[in-house]
């Protein structure tokens, strides 16, 4: 088992365009995705992707069952993705909350789309395909981001909408929207 370092936002690798997996099947990506999985549960995670761990390559990893940092969030099933693409269904993007491991301690409402078909390659080179909605969708939006340098706080509208989840958490108990 191996828990790896998670880059943290203002490492240049966050930024750079990740280059596509050539090699599928191979030892060295299993090994990378099982680092990957070990790291993400370790950190309880809802992804990870590649360059998160220094790895500037077209691959995240995903999955949520009952999660300490999601309580509430749906189910998504644990998923390989390389090289993937996303494409939205709807036009209309809803706000929630995200937090990222390369950006600890923070939230922020982001819009994402609701209704994506986003399809890729599993780690033996299969191709697939799937539609999600909901906080699948936004999870496999925040994580492709990662692929093309893109951190959520980019994507916030209104940063009065951005901060500590320490902070953020003391108004949902005051009652507060
Ligand atoms: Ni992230």
């Amino acid at each position: 088992m191996a828990v790896l370092e998670v880059l943290k936002m203002g490492h240049p690798l966050l930024l750079q365009v990740a280059q596509p997996i050539e090699r599928f099947d191979d030892p060295e990506l299993d090994a990378l995705i099982k680092d990957m999985f070990d790291t993400m549960e370790a950190l309880s995670g809802a992804g990870l992707a590649a360059p998160q761990i220094g790895v500037s390559k077209r691959l995240v990893i995903f999955g949520v069952t009952k999660n300490a940092r999601y309580p509430d969030a749906e189910e998504v099933p644990a998923t390989i993705l390389i090289n993937p693409v996303i494409q939205p269904l709807r036009r209309g993007t809803e706000d929630d909350w995200e937090g990222c491991l390369s950006v600890p301690g923070l939230r922020g409402l982001v819009p994402r789309y609701t209704h994506i078909r986003y399809s890729g390659y599993d780690e033996k080179g299969q191709r697939f395909e799937r539609e999600a909605s909901g906080f699948h969708a936004r999870v496999v939006q925040h994580e492709c981001d990662h692929l093309d340098g893109i951190l959520y706080p980019r994507r916030i509208r209104d940063l009065r909408m951005f901060g500590f989840e320490s902070e953020l958490l003391k108004e949902e108990d005051e009652g507060a929207p």
